[in-house]
């Protein structure tokens, strides 16, 4: 018998099990329904401890991602050359001056790595530092540069840090994760201005779509000009495709060849490629995200009024809040099945929760004032 898509997709059980599957795998036992929810909060679960956006994917995406799917059986290449054309084409550079990665997580440890191997890595104190502490696990040496007492990056110390030597990289995270504040743009020009003559600058811009001002607050420029910047973006914040894992950076065509011999999987996957090319340009989408995003902020802010408490100027999908024990505040909303953040480290009197959906963070509003009261009492 000639074996058709047809006859191939019909043959079903028996083949399985001839083929030497176990039942379960043989009989395909997982529904769509129950593969689908899989993925995402279980049932009842307020998910505002992640900094995701269930907003997206946006409706470009999931159609792409449903159109693409049978080409998952080829290699990305094609897919990963588009959208890297698409990113160099909107920000004005080479295609040889993107990387893409597997989130940008993926690209952050690279640079760790690669950098890390030629000298030390000038860090704030508190920011997303998951990436540096790949490279330190791996003998990479970094110098933490402790917040300003208003919780800013101190760029001051991170310049004077800097001065001291033997540094390959400055890395400096805006706006900043967990605090949600800007680093003002004149000063982070002033300190790219003093480092990279010598030294990379690399600035994590994950929220830069979500700021007030994105074009006055990126280093992209710099990029273009041809200073010793990277700059790293991701789809997993305004997009809402944090489990895609699509990110990229923007550098030197010699910066970037470096970061790609440090990548691990080689750009991409269909499904994530795919969506990312049908919403990068999908301005409706990435209007309503940044509205809902923007609305869901502003309803925490309220809620952090209404408790008396304050919270840092955020420019983010999160807010920082100030409250008396952090561990306290994640612990009783963790009994109300909704999940925020605890404290990092020394900071025990922040707290941080992410914009979800509008009726989760309603719950968070309506549990806070509440939860601060029985924390005071
Ligand atoms: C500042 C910052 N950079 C990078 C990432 C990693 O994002 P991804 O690997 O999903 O692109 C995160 C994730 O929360 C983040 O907050």
């Amino acid at each position: 018998m000639v074996t058709t898509r047809r006859t191939f997709l019909g043959m079903g059980t028996a083949a399985g099990l001839a083929a030497g599957m176990t039942p379960s795998l043989a009989f395909g036992q997982a529904s769509i329904a129950s593969v689908a929810s899989t993925f995402g909060p279980p049932d009842g679960l307020a998910l505002l401890s992640r900094n995701e956006n269930p907003y997206g994917p946006a409706p470009s995406a999931i159609e792409a991602i449903a159109a693409s799917a049978k080409n998952g059986c080829y290699y990305a290449n094609r897919g990963l050359e588009k959208l890297t054309a698409m990113i160099a084409e909107r920000h004005g550079v080479s295609p040889k001056q993107v990387v893409l990665g597997s989130g940008s997580t993926e690209i952050l440890c690279a640079i760790a790595l690669a950098w890390g191997a030629k000298g030390k890595i000038v860090a704030p104190g508190l920011f997303w530092d998951s990436t540096v502490k790949y490279g330190e696990a791996k003998g990479v040496s970094a110098v933490r540069v402790p917040l300003a007492s208003d919780m800013s990056v101190d760029l001051a110390g991170m310049e004077a840090a800097f001065n001291e030597g033997g540094v390959s990289l400055v890395h400096v995270c805006n706006p900043n994760n967990p605090t949600g504040m800007v680093v003002p743009a004149a000063q982070l020009r002033a300190l790219a201005a003093k480092v990279t003559p010598t030294t990379t600058l690399l600035v994590d811009e994950a929220y830069n779509e979500l700021t007030d001002d994105p074009e006055a607050e990126t280093l992209v420029d710099l990029v273009r000009e041809g200073q010793d910047v990277i700059v790293c973006r991701t789809f997993s914040k305004i997009y809402g495709m944090a489990g895609m894992r699509v990110g990229y950076a923007l550098t030197s065509e010699e910066n970037a060849a470096l970061i790609s011999t440090y990548l691990m999987s080689f750009g991409g996957n269909v499904s994530g490629l795919a969506a990312a090319i049908a919403a990068y340009d999908d301005y409706g989408f990435l209007t309503q995200s940044k509205a809902m995003v923007q609305e869901g902020r502003q309803m925490i802010l309220d809620a952090v009024a209404t408790a008396g408490l304050t919270a840092l100027p955020s420019q983010t999908n999160f807010v920082y809040v100030e409250v008396p024990d952090a561990n306290a505040v994640q612990a009783a909303m963790a009994e109300r099945d909704i999940a925020i953040r605890g404290a990092y480290g020394e900071w025990t009197q922040y707290s941080r929760v992410s914009c979800g959906y509008m009726e989760d963070v309603a719950r968070y509003a309506a549990a806070l004032p509440e939860i601060i009261d029985q924390l005071r009492a």
